[in-house]
């Protein structure tokens, strides 16, 4: 096995394809399905997804790209890859710093994806035809406020991913995400036609492509970049976890592009699969974090099909969940194992039930026990606001750093062209990206997150 110390067995993505599919897995995700598309709507349709380019391709890339770098180039965990690579300096803390950060996002994560498994449920069970407006309002609030449905959505969820990530990189992560990503695209493929072909269908287009440059700000551009980073998961060592499974010869520039590219398009996708069935049946489109699980069903309620078309949404949702957490969760249980010298059972059962506790607490922070709170902040907003706006720029800025500064021009010139079997021609134009313009406009994306600075 290829394995800096030679030590323990690893595993291996067995091919291109499961490197393309576990990684677009990780990024695919409810930042995608949900969050992408209304927030393009607020900030300019067209306008905001050109921005959004910009980033993806001049900075989402290249920090990707740094990422699987380190990973590839140590065959280790986020922590052990920095020890293996700079041995007694820092940097390892570079890596706990991702490891905590994962663990804090997995937990308020797999609140979110809970419902989505109680939305499956409704859907298979029927309970959107022949409602209205209010009745539909009601399922999600009374849903909300039985505290144990969502409490048990989120330990089933949990548990699930778990036992994908207990069975292993090839029988459980490449696999599942072999099936589940291509099973996303094409029910994605289907609403998408669905929607376009419902009368009205041009103005949810229009909301979405009419570039309303007006509508472009200081605020818009961050958001804009920081939704590129979440969207394609940088920042806490998820792909550093992923580019050490993935063999010496397979070409990292490739399937980063790939990847990037999917991602977006996927994301579009979905902006194309609910706005015009939004605007066809003369629903507001601005109601942010509840669209999906508001607005969406007041649509399927309404549309013919509506039963099938609800139940495959809430599947791709919860596979778009689902591919994304265990690889949050693979950060965590490969520093277990590998770090601290225990088996991959063990460390999933160890890493699972501490974040199905602190998922659980943040669930009851949401609606039974507002009393979990910081500073009059309810503990899931802590968490997601700590890890998505302060750790992972800050995890993605020392990443990009590191590349750039620190790992070795020629090594890096070996990795990237995987010992000189591929061209690197981006080579020089990478350099310079991670050197200079990646890591200042991250340092703008963290600057804002923490509230220091704003345009
Ligand atoms: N990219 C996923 C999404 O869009 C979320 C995610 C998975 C993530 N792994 C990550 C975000 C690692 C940051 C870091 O929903």
């Amino acid at each position: 096995m290829e394995d800096l110390s030679g030590r323990k067995p690893r595993g291996l993505f067995a091919n291109k394809f499961g490197v393309i599919a576990a990684t677009a897995g990780s990024a695919v995700g409810l930042g995608n399905i949900w969050r992408f598309p209304y927030i393009a709507g607020e900030n300019g349709g067209g306008a905001f997804l050109l921005v959004y380019l910009f980033f993806i391709v001049a900075i989402g890339i290249p920090a990707m790209l740094s990422e699987f770098t380190i990973g590839r180039a140590a065959h280790k965990n986020a922590v052990g890859s920095f020890k293996a690579l700079s041995p007694r300096s820092k940097w390892f803390l570079v890596g706990m710093l991702g490891v905590v950060c994962a663990f804090m996002i997995d937990a308020f994560y797999s609140v979110v994806a809970g419902w989505t498994l109680e939305y499956l449920l409704k859907a298979l069970t029927n309970q959107f035809c022949g409602k209205n407006y209010e009745e539909i309002q009601y399922l999600f609030s009374g849903f909300q406020q039985s505290a144990w449905r969502p409490i048990l959505w989120t330990l089933v969820f949990v548990l699930l991913s778990g036992l994908i990530v207990m069975s292993g990189v090839e029988k459980g992560i490449e696999k599942y995400n072999k099936i589940l990503m291509p099973l996303l695209l094409l029910i994605l493929v289907i609403l998408g036609i669905r929607a376009v072909t419902l009368p009205g269908a041009s103005m949810g287009l229009e909301f979405l492509f009419y570039p309303d440059f007006s509508k472009i700000t200081g605020s818009s551009v961050l958001i804009a970049l920081g939704q590129a980073f979440f969207s394609l998961s940088i920042g806490m060592g998820a792909l550093i976890t992923y580019g050490s499974y993935v063999r010496k010869k397979d070409n990292l520039g490739s399937s980063v592009v790939t990847v990037a590219l999917s991602d977006t398009l996927i994301a579009i996708l979905s902006g194309v699969a609910i706005f015009p069935a939004v605007f066809s049946f003369g629903i507001s489109p601005d109601s942010g974090p509840d669209l999906v699980y508001q607005t969406l069903p007041n649509v399927f309620a309404q549309m013919k099909g509506g039963y099938i078309f609800a139940v495959m949404f809430f599947a791709l949702l919860f596979f778009a969940a689902i591919t994304s957490t265990i690889s949050i969760l693979e950060v965590v249980v490969a520093y277990l194992s590998e770090e601290k010298n225990i088996s991959r059972r063990k460390a999933t059962a160890l890493a699972s039930g501490g974040i199905a506790i602190l998922g659980c607490l943040c669930s009851l922070s949401l609606n039974a026990f507002p009393q979990l709170s910081i500073n009059g902040k309810d503990l899931f907003s802590v968490l997601e606001y700590l890890s998505s706006n302060v750790m992972l720029p800050l995890g993605g800025l020392f990443i990009v750093i590191y590349v750039a500064w620190f790992f070795g021009k020629e090594r890096l010139y070996k990795e990237l062209s995987s010992d000189g079997r591929y061209k690197v021609r981006y080579y020089k134009f990478f350099l310079f990206l991670v050197r200079y313009i990646v890591p200042v406009a991250i340092g703008f994306v963290f600057l804002n997150g923490v509230g220091l600075f704003s345009i």
